[in-house]
Parts: structure tokens; C-alpha cells; sequence
């Protein structure tokens, strides 16, 4: 399941629209039903526009039905940690238990962090 859902993050990169950073990124969303969700960067023209792997993630699990995320899996060049933005967005779906899981462009495993450590003292309402 988990190396299902790494291989699939690295392969996302692939359809990353980043013409303008060269900096694919790809994201798989675990959700409580084990449910894998994808997201890719879409850049635009005009560059404030861009939306994030993982808001795009975020996204696509939220339509399809997903309540809590359990595992957040990145891949990028330098096997990057999420901005502040997509931490926030993340934060809002998940748990002390949600694992953020940072991967290389060939899929290999980097980093592992919570995202509680990624974002303490999280904006909760
Ligand atoms: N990017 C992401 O997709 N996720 C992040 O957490 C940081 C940055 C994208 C946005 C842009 O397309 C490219 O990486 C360079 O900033």
C-alpha cells in the first residue's frame, strides 16, 4: 500500500505543469479509508496563480469523499517540505498521527516528519 502510494507520487510529478519553475512536484494523499489521492503543481502565466501539489491533492481528496488524511506522501527534485500555504491547508485534515513522507524524483524516501512538527501550534478554529 505504502510503496504503491510512492511509486504513484513519484510518477505524478509527470504531469506537473512547472514550465515556468522547472520544479515538478507530486503528492499522494492516504486517507482514512487507505483511499490514495493525487496532485500535481499547475503553473501559470501569471505565476500567483500557481497552485501547489498538495492543495491540488487537497482538493481532489476532499471531492472524493475524504474526511482526515493519514499519510501525505511528496516527491520533488530536492525532496522539498511543503510551503507554509499547502502546511496550513494540510493541517486542516489532519491529525498528531499524519505523516508527511518526502521522496527524491525516483522515489526515494528521504525524510519523515509529522506535520505537527512541520506546523506547530497549528490555526485551529
Ligand atoms: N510547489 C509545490 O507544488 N509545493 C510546495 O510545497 C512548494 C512549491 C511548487 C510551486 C511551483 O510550481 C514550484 O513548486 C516552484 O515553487
Amino acid at each position: 500500500m505504502l510503496d504503491e502510494a510512492i511509486k504513484l507520487a513519484a510518477e505524478v510529478t509527470k504531469h506537473a505543469y512547472a514550465p515556468y519553475s522547472e520544479f515538478p512536484v507530486g503528492c499522494v494523499i492516504i486517507d482514512q479509508t487507505n483511499e490514495m489521492h493525487v496532485g500535481c503543481n499547475v503553473e501559470n502565466a501569471s505565476y500567483g496563480l500557481t497552485m501547489c501539489a498538495e492543495r491540488n491533492a487537497t482538493g481532489n481528496a476532499i471531492s472524493s469523499g475524504a474526511k482526515q488524511f493519514k499519510t501525505i506522501i511528496i516527491a520533488s527534485r530536492e525532496a522539498v517540505t511543503p510551503c507554509g500555504a499547502c502546511r496550513q491547508v494540510l493541517a486542516e485534515f489532519s491529525s498528531p498521527e499524519t505523516e508527511v513522507i518526502l521522496l527524491d524524483l525516483d522515489g526515494n524516501q528521504r525524510e519523515r516528519h509529522s506535520l505537527t512538527s512541520l506546523l506547530p501550534h497549528q490555526f485551529k478554529l
